[in-house]
């Protein structure tokens, strides 16, 4: 067991140790018995299997320890494997392990209610409901827009991502992988431009017009008055890690206001202390009519969250929302554990210190290496954009050659982004600066040796 400054307990050593040949026979063998049955249509960035997890670091079948600068996807702030969520779910599991809250209803789902609607940005009277999956989330938000003000026209953005169901890939912007040959789409969803400031043709266009240029959009193609719900990643996760200008966020919300549509903000990967704050939104003081949640709600256990407006939310009539496994009592009882963790962690701080530790690296490393573009993020959502030397030209080639090298050297880097030029990091809020400072280490060197 190690122990950081901070107090949390690692349960396995916190050290990066890879063997020159992994994948060893142990992943290879269960990669041929996946091939047999698993669609090939499920894709995982990494070609070991896991046996085990803790702070930042991951181990697989091989005795092979690798560090997760990914977190499952902005899933495991508090670590995969953290002791509060571990024994609240054993705890949970020996009494019940579902009920359907439909049908007999449980304590939990109602303490998750409570902590959501405490730490969700406004002081409004506020509803919640739990449901699985992000993009189930970003559905009901719509859902409830639409019945809650009677019209249909859901405005989402460029670079937008929003889940794999049928709404959520319309809302989604990228078609491959997410939407290619999947279609017909769900109607009555409209795209404007978004604030991305390093692509911006007028690099000096303010976050306040880069909003209006939207809103004169909407206005002009759809009308103000027909729009049920904007829904908008604060910071956009699949598509780049993208933070939008300054003032962009509140003047969109401030137009919302003025028209009666829902202000949705998906905060499913920006939420819970990823960016410093428990919503991304926080940064700008924007508060959101319905925010939906999910990844790193409850530990790596399978929950999501929709929490709004009491007036909009109660407007639904009974049974007009749920699901059989929404708000399943185990994983409520992860959430609970999990935020408990968070708070006491003081995970906020410690997403900012990552972004100090992390920053900093990355802004030396754009200095010295023409290729990187773009530095930006925010907390421990933090992202690179690798282009072309000397130009804006994406490099999704060079971005993939870096997070292999970076893999073959044991650490885990997601990438992303709307041309797939984007490194990003998620890491686990828990990890330890020394882990953190290693990977950002071997992050260097892959791009110096690739570039
Ligand atoms: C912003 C955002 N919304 C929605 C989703 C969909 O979440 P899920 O994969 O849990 O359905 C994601 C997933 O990456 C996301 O990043």
């Amino acid at each position: 067991m190690t122990t950081t400054a901070n107090d949390i307990t690692y349960r396995l050593e916190q050290k990066r140790r890879v063997q020159a040949d992994f994948p060893g026979p142990k992943s290879i063998a269960l990669t041929e018995r996946r091939k047999a049955v698993v669609a090939a249509g499920v894709a995982s960035t990494v070609p070991v299997f896991v046996a085990d997890a803790d702070g930042g670091i991951i181990h697989d079948v091989d005795g092979n320890s690798f560090i997760d600068l990914g977190s499952g996807i902005a899933v495991t702030s508090v670590g995969a494997s953290d002791p509060a969520v571990v024994g609240a779910v054993k705890e949970a599991v020996e009494h019940f392990t579902h009920t359907c809250f439909m049908v007999t209803p449980y304590e939990g789902y109602v303490a998750v209610a409570e902590q959501l609607n405490r730490l969700t940005p406004g002081d409004h009277e506020k509803r919640t409901v739990l449901f699985n999956s992000g993009a189930e989330a970003v559905e009901n938000a719509v859902k409830v827009a639409r019945l809650a003000t009677g019209r249909d026209a859901v405005v989402a953005f460029d670079h937008a991502y929003h889940g794999r169901t049928n709404l959520t890939m319309a809302l989604t912007a990228k078609a491959m992988p997410y939407k290619t040959n999947f279609g017909p789409f769900a109607p009555e969803v409209y795209r404007m431009p978004m604030s991305y400031p390093y692509r911006e043709e007028n690099p000096a266009i303010t976050g306040a017009e880069a909003a209006k240029r939207a809103i004169t959009m909407i206005e002009k193609q759809i009308g103000g008055e027909q729009v049920a719900a904007i829904i908008i990643e604060p910071i956009q996760g699949e598509g780049g890690f993208i933070v939008p200008a300054e003032g962009f966020l509140p003047a969109l919300a401030a137009w919302a206001r003025d028209k009666g549509v829902v202000f949705i903000a998906d905060e499913v990967q920006s939420g819970f202390c990823r960016t410093g704050e428990w919503f991304a939104v926080n940064h700008e003081g924007v508060v959101p009519d319905i925010i939906t949640m999910a990844k790193g709600i409850a530990g790596g256990m399978p929950l999501s969250a929709i929490t709004g407006r009491a007036d909009l939310l109660d407007a639904v009539h009974p049974g007009g929302l749920g699901g059989t496994y929404g708000g399943n009592p185990v994983a409520c009882a992860a959430a609970l554990a999990s935020i408990g963790s968070m708070e006491q962690y003081g995970l906020n701080a410690r997403a900012k210190h990552i972004e100090e530790l992390a920053l900093g690296k990355l802004r030396e490393l754009a200095t010295d290496q023409p290729v990187v573009g773009d530095v930006r993020g925010r907390g421990a959502m933090l992202a690179i954009e690798l282009v072309q030397a000397g130009s804006k030209e994406p490099n999704p080639e060079l971005t993939k050659a870096v997070a292999a090298a970076c893999l073959k050297e044991g650490v885990i880097i997601l990438t992303c982004g709307t041309y797939g030029n984007v490194i990003r990091l998620l890491p686990p809020l828990v990890i330890s600066d020394e882990l953190l400072l290693d990977g950002l280490q071997v992050l260097a060197a892959a791009i110096k040796a690739n570039a």
